[in-house]
């Protein structure tokens, strides 16, 4: 057992909603707080006098300079397994082509499905767990990662071993989800609903049988797969037992229907989502994940966050950090950002990449600083949470515990 503190402030993410507008005036914050750890859980927090007193004798961790503490930092939608990058995809957007016209003129995704192929299982882990340490160490605790630039058997099981391996040789917890259905390889001899079958029966089971993700998602596009084809392999992916998740209305709508109708855990990105996506979502139990840094790598504007909360959507913030339209992979610099323009409370902003974000993954024992929940959390070098957002990402956490 172990007691950490004093900390200027606690931000517990207590006693927050799940659903909809939060007031900062909600915020629990804890002055003068301390807590008590054991081994991975947190087992008690409170004044750090009080912790003190009550657990004469245990080990303590003291801080000595002013901090401010926060649950870990929960990603809950990356692509960050992959080989290579796409400098010249990006060059070529801010010069002005699209990231659709590119992705037609064979760049794009299929660009680094390329790369990803070639590259050997070791390299795509030791590469992902750089991005993995890069993430710990600015206060993120736990990221999803997704599969998706295989897109044949062997190589979508060579990037879920990939994630499994990282997850083994770091403190970050890593949750991986089967994104075969990312888009139609060009070498696949047949259409999409081939393709999706295809996934279906030769590599869903064995995903299955080795334990390396319980989670599918699919690209709902015009680009990508068609929303009726796509509501019929979700709904085989249920029955097989998987959970299921969107990208839904990035460029075109029809795809957060689709998650709706299946009770998706998310529905992700939603750029292009018009009121009536937005309320159909708002209605429901499926999360609206936000992606900011796909608008800015995209240079989009960024999905509506502002009118989801106040239609009563549960919405969280996530990097989609991935190798074409979003590398930055900044997820406190761009929720600030993003916060900032959408005009989110603080509150707002902090549930989306904290408790809001671990909901989205279906995980509800973290995001919150309370007992029984993992001892995930990060110290900011300052005596008062608003610096946090205020400096918009550029003050990075001194302490990361996971
Ligand atoms: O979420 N939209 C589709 N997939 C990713 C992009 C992947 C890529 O461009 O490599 C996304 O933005
Ligand atoms: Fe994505």
């Amino acid at each position: 057992m172990k007691i950490i503190g004093p900390f200027s402030q606690i931000v517990t993410m207590q006693n927050l909603a799940l659903k909809g507008a939060l007031v900062d005036d909600r915020l629990h914050i804890i002055e003068e707080g301390g807590v008590c750890i054991n081994d991975t859980t947190i087992k008690e927090v409170g004044k750090y006098a009080d912790l003190v007193e009550k657990f004469r004798g245990a080990e303590s961790e003291v801080i000595t300079n002013p901090s401010v503490l926060l649950p870990g930092f929960v990603d809950c939608h990356t692509h960050i397994c992959f080989a290579g990058n796409r400098n010249a995809d990006y060059a070529s957007r801010i010069a002005g082509k699209s990231y659709l016209d590119i992705a037609k003129a064979g760049g794009g995704i299929w660009n680094s499905v390329d790369q990803t192929r070639q590259a050997t299982e070791q390299y795509l882990t030791s590469s992902l767990l750089q991005r993995v340490e890069q993430h710990l160490h600015n206060g993120v605790t736990t990221t999803e990662i997704k599969s998706g630039y295989g897109l044949n058997v062997e190589d979508e099981l060579k990037m879920l071993r990939a994630i499994q391996q990282a997850s083994l040789q770091t403190h970050s917890s890593l949750v991986p989800s089967c994104l075969a259905a990312h888009t139609l390889p060009k070498d696949f001899p047949g259409n999409h609903q081939a393709y999706l079958h295809f996934i279906i029966q030769d590599l869903l089971p064995v995903v299955r049988l080795q334990g390396l993700a319980k989670r599918v998602d699919i690209f709902i596009e015009e680009s990508a797969f068609q929303p009726a084809a796509a509501l019929q392999y979700l709904n085989v992916c249920r029955d097989m037992g998987f959970h299921v998740t969107v990208h839904a209305d990035q460029f075109t709508t029809g795809g957060s229907k689709v998650a709706v109708e299946v009770n998706a855990l998310s529905a992700d990105h939603l750029e292009a989502s018009t009121e009536k996506e937005l309320q159909m979502i708002a209605n429901s139990n499926t999360v609206a994940v936000v992606l900011p840094g796909a608008s800015m790598g995209l240079g989009m504007p960024f999905a509506k966050a502002r009118k989801l909360l106040d239609l009563g959507a549960c919405v969280a913030i996530s990097t989609d950090w991935n190798p074409g339209s979003a590398p930055m992979g900044d997820l406190l610099m761009q929720a600030a950002v993003m916060g900032a323009s959408e005009k989110l409370t603080t509150a707002e902003t902090f549930a989306g990449i904290t408790c809001r974000a671990a909901h989205a993954l279906g995980l509800h024992e973290r995001g919150v600083i309370v007992p029984g929940f993992r001892a995930h959390m990060q110290a900011f070098p300052t005596h008062d949470y608003r610096d946090i957002l205020y400096y918009q990402g550029t003050m990075k956490p001194c302490k990361v515990w996971a």
